[in-house]
């Protein structure tokens, strides 16, 4: 809200406007926190879309499939501090998840998404599970997202809540359609991320495999999400 303040009191003044986009970008530099988040789930299940609704507030009745991988960057305030979340969008076709798995390692945190009108995609569940536990950090972070919950039709929640419980892991139903619970999903996962670090949970090895490289242009490694 108070970048578009500033926005608008640059109208008209093309100097002060150039003035302020630099303090936007300045002040966008300087984040207490960084995390990574990945999509993962079957072709079809919203990634890009729920994607699309946390970071541009919009939704697209038509989406193309991910073809590899993509991401897009969303500030957050979270504890009252500012937050860098990268989110990595993958290709749910199965044809990608070569290419897909390489980018699990520097992850911290995964949400995992099903479609609630399609069983198959909650029955894979157990499949993407699996290929998290080989391939990513072992103290990543993950959440359960039950997707698609404005349609008619759907499976019970129960369903979803159960294997989520399976997994022990966090369950919630969104809509990318109509922006129900896509906020809290991912700044609960990037407050779950923060607040694990600052407490320290997870052993050394683990805490060790969550390093990642300071995106933030000075290219030295900083910790996982205190930078
Ligand atoms: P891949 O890129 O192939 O892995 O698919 P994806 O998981 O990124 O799915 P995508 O976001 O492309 O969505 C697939 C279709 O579902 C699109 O037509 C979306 O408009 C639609 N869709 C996504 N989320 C929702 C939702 O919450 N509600 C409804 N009604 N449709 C949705």
């Amino acid at each position: 809200m108070r970048l578009n303040e500033k926005r608008n009191d640059s109208q008209g003044s093309p100097t002060k406007g150039a003035q302020v986009t630099k303090q936007i970008r300045s002040e966008r530099k300087q984040v207490d926190h960084y995390v990574k988040i990945l999509l993962l789930g079957d072709s079809g299940v919203g990634k890009t879309s729920l994607l699309k609704r946390f970071a541009d507030k919009n939704f697209s009745p038509s989406t193309l499939s991910t073809t590899g991988v993509d991401y897009k960057t969303h500030y957050a305030r979270i504890n009252g501090k500012r937050v860098k979340c990268q989110v990595w969008d993958t290709a749910g076709q199965e044809r990608f998840h070569v290419i897909t798995r390489a980018y699990y390692r520097g992850a911290h945190g995964i949400v995992l998404v099903y479609d609630v009108t399609d069983k198959n995609t909650l029955e894979n569940i157990g499949y993407w599970m699996d290929s998290i536990q080989k391939h990513a950090s072992s103290s990543v972070e993950k959440i359960l997202v039950a997707n698609k919950v404005d349609l008619p039709g759907r499976l019970e929640s129960k369903h979803g809540e159960e294997i989520a419980k399976a997994h022990g892991v966090k369950y919630i139903e969104t809509s990318a359609k109509t922006g129900s619970n896509v906020q809290a999903a991912f700044i609960g996962l990037a407050k779950d991320i923060i607040e694990r670090n600052a407490t320290g949970t997870g052993t050394s090895h683990e805490k060790a495999s969550a390093d990642v490289t300071n995106q933030q242009g000075s290219g030295k490694p900083g910790k996982c999400s205190i930078l």
